[in-house]
Parts: C-alpha cells; sequence; structure tokens
C-alpha cells in the first residue's frame, strides 16, 4: 500500500509522539491507591490538555465519587457517524518495587520499547488515539466522523463508579460505535482484533481462630488452624482431576460452545508452545478438561486465587498457630454469568466449606460484566482493513480473557458495539515489573487508527437524504 499524507505525517511526528507519552508516564497515577490522588488528577489534566492540542474542540474533566474522567469531543457534523473512543488513564500498583530494571515512572527506552507502568496499559495506548486524530487533524484539516473520548481513572480499581458516570451522562456519550485500545495482538507479525472480554467477580476470604496467635507447642493439636482450614477451604474449590470449580451453580449461566465457534477456536493459528512461551515459560498448560487453551481463555469461566496469606513468613522459624489467614479470589466470567450472583455463590461454598474450630468471613465485589462483540460489524471489517494496511496481514479475531467492565456498560446502557483494537503485545508485562510498550507497536498503533477513522467513516456513513 502506498504511504499516504498521513502516514507521512506520522512518519515525520514519531519522535516528538514518543516524548510526549514519555512525560505522559512520568505521572504516577495509580487509582488503587488512595496516596495518589492528587497525580492521578494531575493526569487526567494532562490527557484534557493533550485531548485540546491534538483537535478535540470541547474538553472537560467528570467528576466521579473516585477519580476523574476526561470527556472531549470534536463534532464535525451531524450527519457524519459518531465514534466514541474509551481508554483510562489510571495504571496498576508497581510492587514489587525492587525488581524493575528502571523506575516505573522514569521511562526508558532499551531495544526499542519503553519501559515505564502504564506504557501499554493504557497510557500509550490512549496516547495513540490522541495522535491519530492530530494526524488526520493536521493532514487533512478535519476529521471523516463526529468524535467523542472518554478517558477513565478507575479502570485497574474495578470502575466501580463508571456506571453511574455513564448513566449521568447518556445523551453525551451517544455514538454508533465504540473503539477501546486496552487489549494486546497475538505478535508483532500476527495482528488481531478481540472480539470478546470476559467480566470478572471479585471476594475476599477470611478465616479466624482464636482471637490472637497461640504457641504452637502449648495449643497445637488441640485447637483448629486457620491457614489449615483456608487451605482446606480453596483446595476444595476446584475438582482435581477435571480442574472444574465444584461451587454449586457456578456454570449455570454458562452458553456452551457450538461446533461452529470450536471450528473457529481450533483455525487460531497459536499452539500450546507458543503460549507457554507467552507465559513466561510456565511448565505446561494446565486448565479445564475436555477444552483447549484458546477456548479456555476465551470462553470459559475460572476461579483464581490472587494471594494468601496468614501467620509468619519472615526468616527461620516462629512456632505459632495463626489467628488469622486469608485470600483474595477472583472469577473471570463468560456469556450470561453475573457477577453478583457469582460472588454470591462462591462465598456460600466457602461458608459451608468452614471446618469445626474457625469462623470464615468474606466479602464480595462484583466486578463487571462478560462482553462479546460482533464480528461481522461494518465498524469491525472497517478497522480490520486499517489493521491490514499497517501491518500488511489480515487480523485474526480473538477472544481475550482479560476485562475491561466499561465495554459491557457501554453495550448494555446504550446498545453500542464496541471495536476492541489494541496494539499491546504478549510481553507487554502488564500489571507486573517492567511493563512495556513496543515503540514500533506504538507506531503503527498512530497510523492504524488514523486510517481507521476514515474507513469507519465509509462503513458506517447514513445514505444522504434526497429530499
Ligand atoms: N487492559 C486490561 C484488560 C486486558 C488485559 C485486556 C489483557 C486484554 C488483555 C485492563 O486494564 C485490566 O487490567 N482490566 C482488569 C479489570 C478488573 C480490574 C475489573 C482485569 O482484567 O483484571
Ligand atoms: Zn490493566
Amino acid at each position: 500500500m502506498t504511504a499516504t499524507d498521513l502516514d507521512a505525517y506520522c512518519a515525520a511526528g514519531q519522535d516528538r509522539f514518543t516524548g510526549e507519552l514519555v512525560e505522559f508516564l512520568r505521572i504516577p497515577s495509580i487509582s488503587a491507591d488512595p496516596a495518589h490522588g492528587a497525580d492521578v488528577r494531575r493526569s487526567a489534566e494532562h490527557v484534557l490538555a493533550g485531548a485540546l492540542e491534538a483537535g478535540f474542540t470541547r474538553a472537560e474533566i467528570i467528576e466521579t465519587a473516585g477519580n476523574p474522567s476526561v470527556y472531549a469531543e470534536r463534532m464535525v457534523d451531524p450527519s457524519l457517524p459518531t465514534a466514541l473512543i474509551y481508554g483510562h488513564h489510571d495504571v496498576q500498583p508497581v510492587d514489587p518495587l525492587d525488581e524493575w530494571h528502571t523506575a516505573p515512572f522514569e521511562p526508558a527506552i532499551r531495544g526499542g520499547d519503553l519501559f515505564a507502568r502504564g506504557a501499554a496499559d493504557d497510557k500509550g495506548q490512549v496516547w495513540m488515539h490522541l495522535k491519530a486524530v492530530e494526524a488526520l487533524v493536521r493532514a487533512r484539516g478535519e476529521l471523516p466522523l463526529n468524535l467523542k473520548l472518554i478517558v477513565e481513572g478507575e479502570e485497574e480499581s474495578g470502575s466501580i463508579y463508571f456506571e453511574d458516570l455513564v448513566a449521568e451522562h447518556l445523551d453525551r456519550l451517544r455514538a454508533d460505535v465504540l473503539v477501546v485500545s486496552d487489549t494486546a495482538m497475538v505478535g508483532r507479525d500476527r495482528p488481531s482484533l478481540t472480539t470478546g472480554l470476559r467480566g470478572l467477580a471479585a471476594l475476599e476470604v477470611t478465616v479466624s481462630g482464636p482471637g490472637a496467635d497461640l504457641h504452637s507447642g502449648r495449643f497445637g493439636g488441640a485447637v483448629a488452624n486457620p491457614i489449615a482450614a483456608l487451605a482446606e477451604i480453596l483446595a476444595g474449590l476446584h475438582d482435581p482431576v477435571t480442574n472444574r470449580v465444584t461451587v454449586p451453580h457456578f456454570y449455570d449461566d454458562v452458553r456452551e460452545l457450538t461446533d461452529q465457534e470450536r471450528t473457529s477456536f481450533a483455525a487460531i493459528p497459536l499452539g500450546d508452545g507458543e503460549f507457554l512461551a507467552m507465559a513466561e515459560g510456565a511448565p505446561a498448560a494446565v486448565g479445564e478438561a475436555g477444552f483447549s487453551t484458546l477456548e479456555r481463555l476465551g470462553a470459559r469461566p475460572t476461579l483464581e486465587f490472587n494471594g494468601i496469606w496468614g501467620g509468619y513468613a519472615g526468616p527461620g522459624s516462629k512456632t505459632i498457630i495463626p489467628a488469622t489467614a486469608a485470600a483474595k479470589i477472583t472469577c473471570r466470567l463468560v456469556a450470561e454469568q453475573d457477577p453478583g450472583r457469582i460472588a454470591r455463590e462462591v462465598a456460600r461454598a466457602v461458608t459451608d466449606a468452614a471446618p469445626p474450630g474457625v469462623s470464615v468471613e468474606v466479602d464480595t465485589s462484583a466486578g463487571g460484566r462478560p462482553v462479546v462483540t460482533p464480528v461481522d460489524h461494518p465498524a469491525v471489517q472497517a478497522m480490520a482493513r486499517a489493521v491490514t494496511r499497517v501491518f500488511g496481514t489480515a487480523p485474526l479475531f480473538l477472544r481475550e480473557g482479560g476485562s475491561i467492565p466499561p465495554v459491557e456498560i457501554f453495550s448494555r446502557r446504550l446498545g453500542m458495539p464496541a471495536v476492541l483494537a489494541g496494539f499491546g503485545l504478549p510481553d507487554d508485562r502488564i500489571h507486573a515489573p517492567n511493563e512495556k510498550f513496543s515503540l514500533d507497536m506504538y507506531a503503527r498503533g498512530i497510523r492504524t487508527l488514523a486510517h481507521a477513522w476514515t474507513e469507519i467513516a465509509l462503513a458506517l456513513a447514513r445514505p444522504r437524504s434526497t429530499v
């Protein structure tokens, strides 16, 4: 494909685009940590200024009961289609800090990658969108459609107040299509678009025994040990042979895969060997019996343990029976599974499994519902053409195991189909030390999005009235 004015604008601006992203990444916008509240606000203001600079004509901070979002728009002509871009400007916490090769908020370029917390998830991808708009406005003079932008400040803490924000601003956020860049491709030379996201339900289980730690010689063997009780409860949540979740009703609202869906999963050229290489060298692919790795990730629910603590974990030994032990659990959800219902069912199963001599408390917080996007929607196909043009290969369509609850909120509240076009790579280490974003993917992402708006505008164009 021949280079266009857009490609030339992007090529000429690329170094500046990288410099701007570096500045954005210096802001430690960790939404989970209240101590960083002022930083998250600063990051919102940074996005607002960047949006205006890029060519959005109206921009404002939208306050929530939590961290602020940014809204911006450039409305060209009411007869043109309208798209809404969603992204998030908050980032994950950085611990364990000592595993970072360079400081998480002092962005560093090594081997063509930009290392910093939030580089791929999601600040780099938000900035890609701003630069694509800039390219269109500066190189062409105008956008081919109306664009709205909402950049949230709390995605990494579960988007708890985001549904309220959407409900309050329904008219302002309404659009023909939602476009989100907060996912990854299969590989640099294996472009892909995401067609589904799993939902999430989160729980914290606390097992309590004695009112204070006890000497394990004086009391051991005569009272229940909360760590043993917790281990027993957690171990019972999966079947050891099939790896299925044992919680009653857990699978009630899961839809079985159709033969056609299974055929299309099987057709995706990504073997377990390649998958394991992405999984930081995990020794084997393990999961629910009867399903392939890609089916397990895209179309089956899970129950995972994210953290467990209790007792003494320092050097040497300390002979105690701890007063408490606790664990964090999240379930990834698919199809019609409801996060509230799943959290309740898991909580009941955990409480019912408590052995004698301990008490169990469960805190639940619903995360978000799963969503699938229509692969044959004209806007998805339009994005696929833009990807093909820039990457030289047509994208694979793949369901993703991660969650972005706002995508389902927009679908349910505003009936908006989503185009999930993320430019991360599987080895970006999102949520982990040494997160990075490939500068090549950053550049290709900007070009792809710039071309995509023209394709999407054409694909969604309303026939002109002849009256
Ligand atoms: N960008 C991720 C979601 C994601 C990760 C999509 C990997 C595709 C591949 C997003 O920022 C995220 O981390 N979401 C959370 C949501 C949760 C806090 C409700 C997740 O998936 O854990
Ligand atoms: Zn994330």
